[in-house]
């Protein structure tokens, strides 16, 4: 990559602004899975390391563009501190840089203390509108700009791309890794190459599928993204998530798929409910077989059997988005054995999105698989061929 990283620059006495991304998810202000504050850490640590001081900034959520106390980042500074083993300052102002910030951190840095967690960006309407003064009080803070936010790289933010009018931007050790472990899938990738695509709408991932057309062997698509695909086949979905507007495009899809013989294969079978909730009462139907008042929640045993053979051979693996509603115990299964294939095969595998990573810790899997993205959407734009704003704006070798 020719973009700097905190490797070509000294933090000798200097403070780092450092930009990661603390999104992480709250369930009544406990934080449930610390992924992205513990992936965080390695750059925090060389940072320190070198001799400098680091100021954290994040977004949290989708507040208003003002202040509000549920997400508030004082749990992040919390696990911060636990998980750092070290004192984490936290700057609680309304104004994430207003004047009571402005003097938490002048006593900070001429304190003892390495490490500052300012609050949560989105407090300021000028953070996603990239306007404003914000970026610029932002960087009043640091002497160097540090980009360690894989996960908000698709957004041109203050916060990650503003910043850099006013500081030398340069990449954290997780920003690093990710585009070269991503970038590993495009750069003549072992064959076969097989994609797994599965969530609930196609139009989150039309670009996606677009590009992987073009490099990729094979894409198994799940989830009820795969109910718009099979409606374009002429099947009827019953009361599945089909987005209408979509269905042209799908059968366009799979025909720029077939001419440039790209496997594209969808679901066989299905697990239905009359109802959307989580119960042991669903029926599996091929797919020619819905009712007009059944929903697919899961793949079935035919589809799990299908996408494993594929799964079994690969070399290279990307995968992103759930095979059925995962959050629900008895929809999990396709989830759980399309992320048990990628680990059993010897494949180069890249998993991304929040549920996909999530199944595969669930079953332990973590070492199995090659890298686990701590990305959702900007995981999803890469894949898309699209360049990151949050990278492009940091300096060159
Ligand atoms: C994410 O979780 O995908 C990132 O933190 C970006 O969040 P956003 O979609 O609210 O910009």
């Amino acid at each position: 990559m020719n973009k700097k990283t905190i490797r070509d620059v000294s933090f000798q006495n200097k403070t780092a602004l450092v930009r990661v991304d603390y999104n992480v998810p709250l369930e009544n202000g406990v934080i449930t899975s610390d992924k992205r504050i513990t992936a965080s850490l390695p750059t925090i640590q060389a940072i320190l390391d070198d001799g400098g001081k680091v100021i954290l900034c994040s977004h949290l959520g989708r507040p208003k563009g003002e202040a509000d106390p549920q997400f508030s980042l004082k749990p992040v500074a919390d696990k911060l501190s636990e998980l750092l083993k070290l004192p984490v300052v936290f700057a609680d102002d309304d104004r994430v840089t207003g004047q009571k910030a402005d003097e938490i951190v002048k006593a900070f840095k001429q304190s003892e203390n390495k490490v500052l967690l300012l609050q949560n960006t989105r407090f300021r309407a000028e953070e996603t509108k990239n306007a404003g003064d914000f970026a610029k009080e932002l960087a009043a803070y640091g002497d160097v700009f540090v980009n360690d936010a894989f996960g908000t790289a698709h957004r041109a933010h203050s916060s990650n791309v503003g910043v850099c009018a006013y500081l030398e931007g340069v990449l954290g050790l997780l920003m690093e890794k990710e585009v070269t472990m991503l970038s590993k899938v495009f750069d003549n990738p072992r064959r076969p190459f097989v994609a797994v695509l599965g969530g609930a709408k196609v139009s989150d991932k039309i670009g996606v599928v677009k590009n992987l057309i073009e490099k990729v062997d094979t894409i198994l698509v799940g989830g009820a993204m795969a109910y718009t695909f099979l409606k374009a086949q002429g099947y009827a979905m019953g009361k599945s998530l089909v987005e209408e507007d979509k269905v042209d495009l799908a059968r366009e899809l799979m025909e720029e798929a077939k001419k440039a013989n790209v496997k594209f294969l969808l679901p066989l079978d299905i697990k239905t409910t009359t109802v959307f909730e989580d119960t042991k009462e669903f029926a599996l139907r091929k797919v020619d077989g819905l009712r007009e008042n059944e929903m697919g929640m899961d793949i079935g045993e035919e589809t799990i059997a299908l996408f494993a053979e594929e799964l079994k051979d690969a070399k290279t693996v990307v995968w992103n988005g759930p095979m059925g509603v995962f959050e629900f115990e008895h929809f999990a299964e396709g989830t759980f054995q399309v992320a048990s294939a990628i680990a059993e095969s010897d494949a180069y595998s890249v998993v991304g999105g929040g549920d996909s990573a999530a199944a595969v810790k669930k079953l332990g899997f973590e070492n199995r698989i090659s890298h686990i993205s701590t990305g959702g959407g900007a995981t999803l734009e890469f894949l898309e061929g699209i360049e990151l704003p949050g990278i492009a704006a940091m300096s060159e070798k």
